[in-house]
């Protein structure tokens, strides 16, 4: 398997697809703006690539994908406005409110939203016959996610601090929440995407999930350590916002060295995990994505 090849084969796949949505003016012009402003992609990578482990292919999945990055992609805009994280910089370019104010960054955001599960239910693809409600547990599996069992309520516990430290058991759960939610989404409707074609083994949605957990918060300590040590050109946002927003992060708690530490530790677990599942197909994909993920620059 050539890692590097296979990653931007299809991150591009995502890329193109998401090109086709919101091609007009006005308010699909400032979801554009985020939208297709470059990110890593990792979310629909991950929903293709799990598809794939459970048996299908990478084209099955890609609309399920392409709606967990705008819902992705709304996250980020709201985190962006001054009423929580007040930056400026996102995916190397002015985040949306500086563009185009406060009022339509959160109509874009909310538009976002509403058009992940438009793309989730309207999701193309030859279902077996009676297998079409595979829409409707990725529909449910994002849902989940999305609200306040998931990442906004992450987000909740991360923006209501009044910058007292919390214990690594609270923002283990909080990062659980605003990050990891999205991640299990993202590769749990890769698994569900397979089902609406063929029987998949029992145990792969809960190996996928498991992945994802360990994934998520190996994910969010490596974001923080690169609010600290990371450099702007290359992570694409400010360095130091968690710092300016007086926030409690892992790094504050831990350190940087036992955080990197923490990273590995939660990668290690994330492959374990699938090594778990009674996969169809290759997994090694999803290994190694893990291990660029812990020591990831942007
Ligand atoms: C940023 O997510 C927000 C976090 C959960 C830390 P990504 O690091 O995946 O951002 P993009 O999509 O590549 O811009
Ligand atoms: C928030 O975490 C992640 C979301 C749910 C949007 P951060 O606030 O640390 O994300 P960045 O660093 O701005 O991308
Ligand atoms: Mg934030
Ligand atoms: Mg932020
Ligand atoms: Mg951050």
């Amino acid at each position: 398997m050539d890692f590097t090849k296979e990653m931007e084969a299809a991150r591009r796949m995502a890329e193109d697809r998401l090109q086709q949505f919101f091609p007009g003016g006005g308010l699909e012009e400032a979801m554009r703006y985020s939208l297709l402003a470059g990110g890593k992609r990792i979310r629909p990578v991950l929903t293709m690539k799990f598809c794939e482990a459970a048996g299908g292919t990478p084209e099955e999945a890609l609309d399920f994908g392409c709606a967990v990055e705008m819902l992705h992609t709304y996250s980020l805009i709201h985190d962006d406005l001054p009423c929580m994280d007040n930056d400026d910089l996102r995916r190397g370019k002015p985040t949306n409110h500086k563009v185009y104010g406060e009022c339509v960054a959160t109509l874009a955001g909310d538009a976002l939203q509403a058009a992940a599960f438009q793309t989730v239910l309207s999701a193309e693809g030859t279902w077996r016959p009676g297998e079409e409600q595979c829409m409707v547990l990725a529909g449910r599996i994002l849902a989940e996610a999305a609200g306040f069992q998931g990442m906004c309520g992450g987000q909740y516990g991360d923006t209501i601090g009044d910058g007292s430290l919390h214990t690594e058991a609270e923002l283990t759960a909080i990062n659980d929440k605003k990050t990891g939610a999205l991640l299990r989404a993202a590769c749990m409707m890769g698994v569900a995407a397979s089902m609406g074609r063929r029987a998949v083994e029992d145990g792969c949605m809960g190996a996928a999930g498991e992945y994802a957990s360990n994934l998520g918060l190996a994910f969010q300590i490596r974001d923080d350590m690169l609010d600290v040590m990371g450099d702007a050109g290359a992570f694409g946002k400010p360095i130091g916002s968690d710092a300016s927003n007086n926030k409690s992060t892992y790094v504050t708690l831990l350190g940087l060295e036992a955080c990197g530490a923490r990273v590995l530790d939660y990668t290690e677990r994330a492959k374990a995990a699938l090594r778990r599942g009674n996969w169809a197909g290759s997994t090694a994909f999803l290994e190694t994505l893990a291990d660029s993920l812990a020591v990831r620059k942007f």
